[in-house]
């Protein structure tokens, strides 16, 4: 099972590949230009460990990933989905990340979508033999690269693809720390992504940058 990260030189792909490298979980680290995503294969390395992470391009994780991970600004996906999505294989799940989120005068700002959530913006947009996930919408980049921090939270799955959701969180069961709850169907994304909102915005109100969901009682 071949795993991919697009956007995997970014804050959010790079702390989700070095969470699945420390796990031993063997992935593509994707760029648009090889050189950038050498170089955070590189910075994920610095520390001495030998971790099961390559670099690659784009057209490379997409060719060869039977799992991709979507980690691009919500403003690149959409343009992203159609220019690859007549070249995913058959049957690949793509796990999208994206938040559709934005600052302005250093406040976020949450931009609505006409489909209701950007998950459901990029399935209108993926053929239909591409299996599409959310997941990993609510906890910060700032969190997930920093391996000294036990992650000691949960994060929610929802798909409409129940091979898409068993995909997704099969992998990401693989990092420690982290319990995967399923959220539902796609739709589920409309709140997930409105609760990244809320996580800034507390991140905001209380100077820390490592807010992040536990749900109680489950
Ligand atoms: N940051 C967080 O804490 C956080 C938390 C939850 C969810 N998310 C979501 O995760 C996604 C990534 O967030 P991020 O903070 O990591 O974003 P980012 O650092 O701004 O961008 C991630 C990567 O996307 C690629 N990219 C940028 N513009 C692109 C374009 N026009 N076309 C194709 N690729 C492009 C770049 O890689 P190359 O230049 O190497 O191709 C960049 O390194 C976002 O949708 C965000 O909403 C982020």
């Amino acid at each position: 099972m071949q795993i991919g990260i697009i956007g995997g030189t970014g804050a959010e792909g790079r702390g989700l590949a070095a969470r699945l490298a420390a796990a031993g979980v063997p992935l593509l680290l994707g760029s648009r230009t090889i050189e950038r995503a050498r170089e955070a294969v590189e910075r994920l390395r610095a520390s001495g460990a030998a971790l099961p992470v390559e670099a690659a391009t784009n057209d490379a994780v997409v060719d060869q990933s039977d799992i991709v991970f979507l980690a691009v600004p919500f403003a690149a996906a959409g343009e992203f989905v159609s220019t690859y999505a007549a070249r995913f294989r058959p049957g690949t799940v793509v796990v999208d990340l994206t938040v559709p989120m934005r600052f302005v005068n250093r406040a976020p700002v949450f931009e609505e979508v006409p489909e209701g959530s950007a998950a459901e913006y990029l399935r209108a947009r993926l053929p239909p033999e591409v299996r599409l996930a959310a997941a990993l919408k609510t906890i910060p980049a700032s969190v997930l690269s920093r391996l000294d921090i036990s992650l000691d939270c949960d994060e929610f799955v929802c798909a409409d693809s129940p091979e898409a959701r068993v995909a997704a969180v099969d992998v990401l069961a693989r990092i420690p720390g982290l319990r995967l709850l399923d959220a539902g169907g796609l739709d589920a994304a409309r709140t997930l992504e409105r609760m990244t909102l809320l996580a800034v915005q507390i991140n905001m109100r209380y100077h820390v940058r490592t807010a992040r969901y536990r749900v109680v009682g489950v």
